[in-house]
């Protein structure tokens, strides 16, 4: 692998890159990221990067707004600075979720993010479980998406009880269900979900019989925990056992998601680490980290 490269991390999620640049051999890029006074963003690059391939590792989590702008100064910092190639690691897409108009007078917040970033001189962009894959066509530059199915599934499949079964919490997440159940060697249900409310959904209808079951509900994120909620509760209902694990690419874990997960039934939470866990004592959940995956992808490109 050739050494004409540096990663930087943003301040997002400083671990992971620390882990990607462990698993490379090579430590972080030297740079400074400040608040001025009223609030606005100062990222300085403190070692060259002309003529050098740049990787930038910043998931746009929460507050998204501040990691989104961080990114874009310090993809611009490296346009400015003749970088030769500028890739944007973003494990966790943010604004990945208002890829439609679904009412009048809407933005399409992708759409925008995806030409802000085009426009700021990133050249490719590496990502993990994009909260839909079509959100590649905002974008002129490649995108590469990287699926964390393997890392969840490895780690899950000696603790998973007998008989369990995969678990859709909608009709849109089937395909990643249908990879765990493929992975695990197992079957999958779906539930119809309805969401009422920002952080309350409702679930319709469940397709499939889960009597008796014990369940791995899978998702691409946790944000409120609504959707994991209501999925626990109407499983129960069918009759599944009360041997509920979770687990989920992103874990936003927003305030109350933590109350909504802690239910008798729920043995276990699995994410990864593409978001920063904040709430560090919490025994029933457990991190893995994306590292080895994305410190791959960056081997790829480089060979
Ligand atoms: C929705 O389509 C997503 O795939 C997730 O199910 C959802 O964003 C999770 O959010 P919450 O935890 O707030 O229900």
């Amino acid at each position: 692998m050739k050494n004409d490269f540096v990663i930087f991390a943003g301040t997002a999620n400083s671990e992971l890159a620390v882990k990607v640049a462990r698993k490379l051999g090579v430590e972080l890029g030297a740079c400074t990221i400040e608040r001025f006074p009223d609030g606005e963003t100062s990222v300085r690059l403190d070692e060259p990067v002309r003529k050098r391939e740049v990787f930038i590792i910043q998931p746009t989590a929460p507050p998204v707004n501040e990691h989104l702008v961080e990114l874009l100064a310090f993809a611009d910092s490296c346009r400015r600075a003749s970088a030769a190639h500028i890739t944007a690691i973003i494990p966790y897409f943010g604004y990945a979720r208002s890829d439609k108009r679904d009412r009048e007078r809407v933005p399409v917040m992708a759409s925008m993010v995806a030409d802000l970033m085009q426009r700021v001189g990133i050249h490719h962009v590496i990502t993990v479980d994009m909260h839909t894959p079509q959100l590649e066509g905002f974008f002129r530059i490649p995108v590469d998406e990287l699926a964390a199915v393997n890392v969840l599934a490895d780690a899950l499949r000696d603790r998973l009880p007998e008989q369990t079964i995969v678990v859709s919490p909608d009709v849109g997440r089937l395909p990643m269900a249908a990879e765990f159940a493929r992975r695990l060697d197992t079957s999958v249900v779906v539930l119809e979900k309805k969401r009422e409310s920002g952080t309350e959904t409702k679930v319709m209808h469940l397709v499939g019989d889960v009597r008796e079951r014990p369940c791995l509900i899978i998702d691409d994120m946790i944000s409120t925990g609504g959707t994991m909620g209501s999925g626990i509760e109407a499983l129960l209902e069918a009759g599944a056992r009360p041997e509920i694990i979770v687990a989920a690419t992103h874990g936003l874990m927003l305030t109350g998601a933590r109350e909504k997960l802690s239910h008798e039934s729920v043995r276990e939470v699995i994410v990864t680490d593409t978001i920063e866990a904040t709430d560090k004592d919490w025994p029933q959940l457990r991190v893995v980290s994306v590292a080895p995956l994305i410190a791959d992808a960056i081997r790829e490109l480089k060979s």
